[in-house]
């Protein structure tokens, strides 16, 4: 979904929300969402002099995000807010701009505003515990989303195959370098950057492991040395592209392939890159197929991305809100403990959870998986390629 959509949609709601509040009239049951721009909300939870939830009223549902940053998250609120409408729930949203603090107090509030079910996608896997342990005290049914929060509380945890998509990460830097083409020697290794994703998220050490079982192998050889290992603080694309830099100038831009964790922090690294006219020759990796990940992909600059298909993630937290306030279940969740979810044993617990599968992203398959089926509209994937350079549109 391109960002084009996400801003008319953001500039829809901006406006719905407006006239709401000028004329009063916004459905009684349907308090407005909190404003989109969050980052200057005032850590005061606006939304707890909103009135209860009528007798008779409709259930509920709370969706909280740790950020609308990464382009998917925007697309994903919205998404889901329909989704849960359609099936009859009143739906209330947060967006907590990477303030760990602020997400809880939004999960409280919307908590203390009467949902039955939440959603969260956590910024801080191990902080949100504080706000979803209460949530799940007072009886709200709480998902986490996309990210694991450290809790047996939660309801479920329902994700993508994280390690996989390290995996795919890794395998697609590894496959440009040509690893067994002869170049690379004991004496003449790949000097390789591996950036992490935020160090809070769970997802990111999942990442990491994918990553790491790809890489081991050629750095047991000698042929790969890693020269530089960072985490970019909130997947911050600006955070990246300073890392990427400090890097740079400490290695003398002998680098020779980055293994990044998502498109956005790839795109900040390769800003970086590009200054040194190293983008299109230093293989680096990332996830998400976005839309300026597979844009960068057909300018041969990317190297890789990993397709995670939102438009199904989202209609699975929705359905699994539905059964589990009717008191049902869904059997395709099975138990995980904690410990192997979070690659660490000191964590105890047992978790319902549900992965789905991911695709790796490169410029061959670019168009038909991710044009074609329209996950990115083709004139965001192929900006500023020339017409003759372009495949038809499908
Ligand atoms: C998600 C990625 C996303 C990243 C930054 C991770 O938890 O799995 O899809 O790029 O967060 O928002």
């Amino acid at each position: 979904m391109s960002r084009n959509i996400t801003r008319s949609i953001v500039t829809i709601l901006a406006l719905v929300m407006v006239v709401t509040s000028l004329y009063g009239c916004g459905p009684a049951a349907t308090p407005a969402p909190a404003q989109p721009a969050a980052t200057s909300a005032p850590a005061k939870p606006a939304a707890t002099s909103a009135p209860a939830q009528p007798a008779g009223g409709k259930v509920k549902v709370g969706l909280s995000f740790s950020d609308f940053a990464t382009e998917r998250w925007k697309n994903e609120q919205v998404l889901m807010e329909k989704l849960l409408k359609d099936k009859g729930y009143d739906v209330v949203w947060q967006e907590a701009n990477h303030d760990v603090k602020l997400q809880n107090d939004q999960i409280d509030n919307m908590v203390t505003q009467g949902v039955k079910a939440l959603i969260v996608i956590a910024e801080d896997g191990a902080a949100a515990v504080t706000a979803v342990d209460k949530a799940a005290k007072a009886g709200v049914k709480v998902i986490a989303y996309d990210r694991l929060i450290k809790s047996p509380n939660i309801a479920a945890y329902i994700s993508f195959n994280n390690t996989e998509v390290g995996r795919q990460e890794a395998l697609g830097v590894v496959k440009a370098l040509n690893m067994e083409g002869g170049k690379w020697t004991t004496a003449n290794p790949v000097k390789l950057m591996k950036m992490g994703g935020s160090p809070t998220d769970n997802n990111a050490i999942l990442v990491r492991q994918g990553q790491d079982e790809v890489l081991k192998p050629y750095i047991d050889k000698g042929t790969i040395k890693v020269v530089a290992d960072q985490w970019v603080d909130n997947w911050d694309p600006a955070n990246a592209l300073k890392i990427m830099e400090n890097v740079l100038t400490a290695q003398n831009n002998k680098i020779d392939a980055v293994v990044a964790s998502n498109d956005g922090t790839a795109l900040g690294a390769l800003q970086a890159l590009k200054a040194q006219k190293l983008a299109g020759v230093v293989p680096i990796s990332g996830q998400d197929a976005t839309a300026d990940g597979c844009n960068s992909i057909v300018k041969g600059e990317q190297t890789v991305s990993v397709y995670k298909d939102i438009r199904l993630l989202s209609p699975l937290a929705v359905d699994l809100v539905d059964k589990l306030l009717k008191g049902q279940t869904d059997p395709n969740l099975k138990k995980y403990t904690m410990a192997e979810l979070t690659n660490d044993p000191k964590n105890a617990g047992d978790v319902m959870a549900y992965f789905l599968p991911v695709v790796q992203v490169t410029k061959d398959n670019v168009y038909d998986l991710i044009v074609k089926s329209k996950f990115q509209p083709y004139d965001d994937v192929y900006r500023d390629i020339p017409a003759d350079k372009r495949p038809a549109k499908p």
